[in-house]
C-alpha cells in the first residue's frame, strides 16, 4: 500500500527520493509523486504521474526539480478517488506552501472538510490527504511546527505523515498513528520511509517512531515529541541486515527468489528451534506454567498468514488437544468474540503491519486475553502490540504473492503445537518424535522438488490457457487448497476457488466441464480414497485434473491427467510438502500468461488501511 520516502540534509534530494520510492514499488501502489523545496528560488516544486514510478522518473528527467536539499515523495494505493495525477501525493494546502505525504485513512476527513469549506477553502482533490494538508495549512501563521500539532490532534483514523512547508526550508516534519513509518539518521541527514529495506543503502540507524509521536528533523538535529509537543528521547536501533537479500540475485523475480530460498529458510528455523526432541519458543514470553494453564487457542491473520493459521489449527487440536479457532481478523472484533485470560490469541502477519490484524490484537488485549505474534519483520508494529513474538526470520519478502513467509508460518506453527501438545501429552512423544524427524527433514525434501521444477514448469505451460482453476483438498490440506487457489488468482488474475473437497458435490461441480481445470491435493493421508473419488467424479465431467500426490503413487495415473510428486513424508506435514508444488504451478502460469508477477494489479504487500 502506500509509501513514502522523505528526506533533508546536504544531498540532493531527488535521486534519494527516486531510489527510495523504487524499493517501495513492491508495496503495491498506482501512482506516485515527489514534492521538493528549492531554496535557492524559494519555492516548493512538485511532480506526479499515475502509473508506474518509471514514468515519475521520466516525468523528472523532462522538466527537472533542482538540486533541492529536502523532499517528501509517495506511492500512491488508491482508497479516496480514481489514480491519477491530481489525487496522486503530496498534496499541498490552497496557499501552496505546505505540502504533505499520508499513508492511511483520515476517518473524519469529511467533517473537517466541510468545516474548511465553511471557512473558504476549495479543494481540488477527491483524497482524504487534502484535508490534512489544508488543515495545516489553515493554522499555519509563520509557526510550522505548532501548525502541524494543531491539526494532528484533530484528526482520526490511521495515518503517516510526511510535510513540509516553504517557509522553513530546512525542516522536515513527520507523524504517525496506527500506519507504518520509520526514521533513518545518517551524518547531517535525516530520512523518513515506510518501511526498513527501502533506505538500507542510506543508513542503518532506525528509530521506530510510536503511535501519537511525531518528528521534527533538520540538516543539524532532530526532535521527537507527542502531538501537543512534550519532548521524548529518541531511541537509535542499529538493524542487522543483508542488504543483498532485498535484491534479485540473478532470478527474473522476487518470487521465484524466495520460492527458492525456502530449504535455508526452513533449516535456519529448525535449527534456532529444536534442540534434540526439544522445542523452545524463545521470544513467547509466557512460562511454561502459563501455558500449561492456556485452556483454548484463537488464531487471528489475513490472506495467507489466515491459510497458514486454518492449518495451525488442525496441527494445535491433533497435537496438543486444544481448542482453536481461526478468524479473519477483519472479522474478529465484530463478531463479539469470547475470551479469557485463559485465552492465547495469536496473530500472524508477515508485515507485522496489516490493519485488520492490528486491530483484532487490540480486541484481543481489551477482552483481556494474551497475545502473541507470529511475525517476519522485526520491530514491526505487531510485534510492538504483541505480549510475546515469535520471529519467523524468512528475511525481507519482496514478491507480493506470499511464499516463504508462508512456509515459515507454518513451520512455526509446527514449533507451537508440538511446545503446547509436550504439555498437554495428546499425542505421545514417540509421534512427536516422528513429526520431528520429518520435519528436520524437509529441507532436503525442499530441494528435492525444486530439482524438478521444470516438470512443474511444463505442465503449469499446459494448463495456463484454463479460465477457470478449482483446488480442493481435505482435512489439513484444505487450507493448501485455499492458498494454492489465493496464489494462482493473486498473479495470474484467472478466477480459482478453494474448496474442501468434500464440499465439492455442494456446489463447485457445478462448474465442471472440458474448459475447467482442478488441482487436487492427494498425498497420502487418511482422506486419500476420499480425494480419488472426488477426482473420478470430476474425470467423469471431462474436468483437467492435476493431482499432487506422493512419489511412488503409480496409481493416481488412472485418475490425474497431470501428476506433480513430492516426496513421502509424515501425513502431519503434507501441508509443507504440496505448498512448494502449488507456489511453483501459480508462478509458471503467471509467467506463461506474461503477468507482472512480483506487482500484480491492484494488490498491496502491506494492507496498512482497514
Ligand atoms: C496482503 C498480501 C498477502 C498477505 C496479506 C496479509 O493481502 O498481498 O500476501 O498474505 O496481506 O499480510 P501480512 O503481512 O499480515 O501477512
Amino acid at each position: 500500500m502506500c509509501g513514502i520516502i522523505g528526506y533533508v540534509g546536504q544531498r540532493q534530494a531527488a535521486p534519494i527520493l527516486l531510489n527510495g520510492l523504487r524499493k517501495l514499488e513492491y508495496r503495491g501502489y498506482d501512482s506516485s509523486g515527489i514534492g521538493v523545496i528549492d531554496s535557492k528560488r524559494g519555492s516548493i516544486i512538485v511532480r506526479k504521474m499515475p502509473g508506474k514510478i518509471a514514468k515519475l522518473a521520466a516525468l523528472i528527467e523532462r522538466q527537472p526539480v533542482g538540486a533541492a536539499r529536502i523532499g517528501i515523495s509517495h506511492t500512491r494505493w488508491a482508497t479516496h478517488g480514481v489514480p491519477n495525477k491530481v489525487n496522486a501525493h503530496p498534496h499541498w494546502d490552497q496557499s501552496k506552501k505546505i505540502l504533505v505525504v499520508h499513508n492511511g485513512i483520515i476517518e473524519n476527513y469529511e467533517s473537517i472538510k466541510k468545516f474548511l469549506q465553511s471557512e473558504g477553502v476549495r479543494f481540488i482533490s477527491e483524497t482524504d490527504t487534502e484535508v490534512v494538508a489544508q488543515l495545516i495549512g489553515f493554522y499555519y501563521r509563520g509557526d510550522f511546527v505548532s501548525a502541524v500539532q494543531k491539526a494532528l490532534v484533530r484528526l482520526q483514523g490511521t495515518f503517516a505523515l510526511g510535510i513540509l512547508c516553504q517557509d522553513a526550508t530546512e525542516t522536515l516534519i513527520t507523524a504517525r498513528i496506527g500506519s507504518p513509518l520509520i526514521i533513518g539518521v545518517g551524518e547531517g541527514e535525516y530520512f523518513i520511509a515506510s518501511d526498513v529495506p527501502a533506505i538500507l543503502e542510506e543508513t542503518r540507524h532506525i528509530i521506530y517512531l510510536k503511535d501519537g509521536e511525531m518528528a521534527v528533523m533538520k540538516p543539524d538535529g532532530i526532535e521527537v515529541m507527542t502531538f501537543k509537543g512534550k519532548p521524548l528521547a529518541p531511541k537509535v536501533d542499529t538493524v542487522k541486515f543483508n542488504v543483498d537479500a532485498v535484491k534479485k540475485q540473478g532470478f527474473p523475480h522476487y518470487m521465484l527468489k524466495e520460492i527458492h530460498e525456502q530449504p535455508s529458510v526452513l533449516e535456519t528455523m529448525i535449527k534456532s528451534r529444536i534442540k534434540g526432541n526439544r522445542v523452545e519458543l524463545e521470544g513467547v514470553s509466557l512460562t511454561d506454567h502459563q501455558l500449561k494453564k492456556l485452556r483454548n487457542i484463537v488464531i487471528v491473520a489475513c490472506g495467507t498468514a489466515y491459510h497458514a493459521g486454518m492449518i495451525g489449527r488442525y496441527l494445535i487440536e491433533r497435537v496438543a488437544g486444544l481448542p482453536v479457532s481461526v478468524d479473519a481478523a477483519s472479522e474478529f472484533r465484530y463478531r463479539d468474540p469470547i475470551l479469557n485470560s485463559q485465552t492465547l490469541v495469536v496473530a500472524i502477519s508477515q508485515s507485522g503491519e496489516t490493519a485488520d490484524t492490528l486491530a483484532a490484537v487490540r480486541e484481543a488485549h481489551k477482552k483481556g486475553a494474551r497475545v502473541i505474534s507470529i511475525c517476519n519483520v522485526v520491530g514491526s508494529s505487531l510485534a510492538r502490540e504483541s505480549d510475546g513474538v515469535l520471529y519467523t526470520h524468512a528475511g525481507p519478502e519482496i514478491g507480493v504473492a506470499s511464499t516463504k513467509a508462508y512456509v515459515a508460518q507454518i513451520t512455526m506453527l509446527y514449533f507451537l503445537a508440538l511446545k503446547l501438545g509436550s504439555f498437554t501429552g495428546k499425542v505421545p512423544l514417540a509421534e512427536r518424535k516422528r513429526i520431528i524427524s520429518a520435519l528436520k527433514h524437509m529441507p532436503r525434501l525442499y530441494e528435492d522438488i525444486l530439482r524438478h521444477k521444470t516438470a512443474i514448469a511444463k505442465i503449469a505451460k499446459k494448463n495456463s490457457h484454463f479460465g477457470c482453476f478449482l483446488f480442493l483438498g481435505r482435512n489439513i490440506n484444505y487450507p493448501s487448497a485455499l492458498e494454492g487457489a489465493l496464489k494462482l488468482k493473486e498473479i495470474s488474475y484467472i478466477p480459482a476457488e478453494g474448496y474442501a473437497a468434500g464440499e465439492m458435490k455442494h456446489g463447485p461441480i457445478a462448474l465442471i466441464d472440458e474448459y475447467r481445470a482442478v488441482v487436487c491435493m492427494a498425498p497420502q493421508s487418511e482422506t486419500y480414497d476420499k480425494m480419488i473419488s472426488n477426482m473420478q467424479e470430476i474425470r467423469a465431467r471431462k474436468g483437467k485434473i492435476i493431482a499432487i500426490a506422493t512419489e511412488g503413487d503409480l496409481s493416481i495415473r488412472k485418475h490425474a491427467h497431470h501428476v506433480i510428486y513430492v516426496p513421502k513424508t509424515h501425513h502431519l506435514l503434507t501441508p509443507l510438502a504440496v505448498a512448494l508444488p502449488f507456489q511453483l504451478f501459480a508462478y509458471y502460469v503467471a509467467v506463461q500468461l506474461g503477468c507482472d508477477v512480483d506487482q500484480p494489479r491492484n494488490l498491496a504487500k502491506s494492507v496498512t488501511v482497514e
